[in-house]
């Protein structure tokens, strides 16, 4: 039976996974103090790019001994330079769930031609990180994006590790707490939590990974863009903000104000608060409704930041269709933009709960989903 549109609509039915939803108080006007058309060479925008780099150490609680640089090519360039200028030293453990994580397979095992122990497990699952030898190094996306599930904590991760741990971060940074003393490589982009713009990724590398990098030359060649030392010493001034190469001062200003925000809710734990509550919002909407349930199968793994769903009902005749016909009648409907499972991923829906999305928002969305379902079966064909 099709039931009634809801009366109201989110404010903002942004819920996509990335660029995600950006901070509630932004508007183009407040990035005019940006430092544009200058170099960011001169003094302001070294100021700026050195702020982004500390405001990000204070909110995230980075130990002063970790080195957090700014680099080209978002989060995919942060990993693939970590991987490239690193691996290859002893054996290495590539650890998947998802979509990313078996990309940054496929790199080191094709290209990188490294000797890999490929652990992976199913979309919805996740891999038992204490079965792993932490005396190689170990490769691994702390949340799943495309599958919704993530690490419930690092305690599998042993601190007298031989191997170094670069861990893709990208959409757990800023919504959930990373244990640095288990992670050598912490990467993430500017467009997924806080909301900010593409273009650039972080690159956060403890003493070991340093250790590593001053102590280790790989066979194969690297690009510039991917170079971290020079005769053999780390180049320090990626890391004070001297970026490779030329960063975009419009994004770097969008990350200021977004970092600013995030300091406003009350930093890591103001943003971990806010992604919990969407999620709690629909984990309540789930328990309510016998048609739809979480693709992560034990809620100890399950994200609060990308909340990936499937349906379950037996009504159901084609699962991809019929997930795909809702997002749509949502995008239609103009409250819920963005909300389709990855291409890679099971039939569903992925819906954003990063800090950055408003719980009311979520609310407000809901009962548009179960509008979109219930219209959606109604309008299925009879099977023949
Ligand atoms: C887990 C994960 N890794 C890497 C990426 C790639 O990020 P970017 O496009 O910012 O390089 C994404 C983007 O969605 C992601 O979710």
């Amino acid at each position: 039976m099709a039931i009634d549109a809801p009366a109201t609509r989110p404010a903002n039915p942004r819920f996509s996974s990335g660029p995600c939803a950006k901070p509630p108080v932004f508007s183009l006007d407040q990035l005019q103090d940006a430092a544009l058309g200058r170099s960011h060479r001169a003094a302001v925008g070294k100021d700026k790019l050195k702020a982004a780099i500390e405001k990000t150490r204070e909110i995230l609680g980075v130990p002063e001994e970790y080195r957090i640089g700014i680099v080209p090519a978002s989060d995919t360039g942060a990993v693939e330079m970590a991987m490239w200028s690193l691996l290859g030293a002893r054996k290495a453990t590539m650890v998947a769930w998802e979509s990313f994580g078996a990309g940054w397979v496929t790199d080191v095992v094709k290209q990188l031609k490294i000797e890999a122990d490929i652990r992976e497990a199913e979309y919805g699952e996740i891999v038992d990180m204490s079965t792993i030898d932490y005396d190689t190094d170990v490769v691994f996306t702390w949340n799943g994006t495309t599958s919704g599930v993530r690490m419930p904590n690092g305690d599998a991760i042993p601190a007298d590790r031989a191997g170094l741990t670069i861990c893709d971060a990208t959409s757990a940074a800023f919504a959930m707490e990373l244990p640095w003393d288990k992670l050598d490589v912490t990467t993430f982009s500017w467009q997924k939590v806080l909301g900010g713009e593409a273009a650039h990724g972080m690159l956060i590398l403890s003493p070991r990974a340093v250790e590593r990098l001053e102590s280790y030359t790989p066979a194969w060649p690297l690009p510039k863009i991917f170079r971290l030392t020079k005769g053999g010493k780390l180049i320090e001034g990626i890391f004070r903000g001297e970026t490779i190469n030329t960063p975009s001062m419009l994004a770097v200003e969008d990350y200021l104000l977004a970092l600013d925000w995030a300091e406003s809710v009350g930093g890591l734990k103001g943003l971990i608060a806010r992604a919990d509550a969407n999620t709690k919002a629909i984990a309540d909407f789930v328990k309510a409704h016998d048609w739809i349930d979480f693709l992560a199968s034990d809620p100890a793994t399950r994200s609060n930041t990308s909340v990936c769903l499937k349906f379950t009902d037996a009504r159901i005749a084609d699962g991809a269709a019929f997930a795909k016909a809702v997002a749509k009648r949502l995008e239609a409907e103009g409250v819920a933009l963005d909300i389709g499972a990855y291409r890679d991923a099971p039939a569903g829906l992925r819906i954003w709960c990063g800090g950055t999305v408003e719980t009311s928002d979520i609310e407000a969305m809901l009962p548009w989903l179960d509008w979109a379902f219930e219209s959606e079966i109604a309008a299925q064909k009879p099977a023949a």
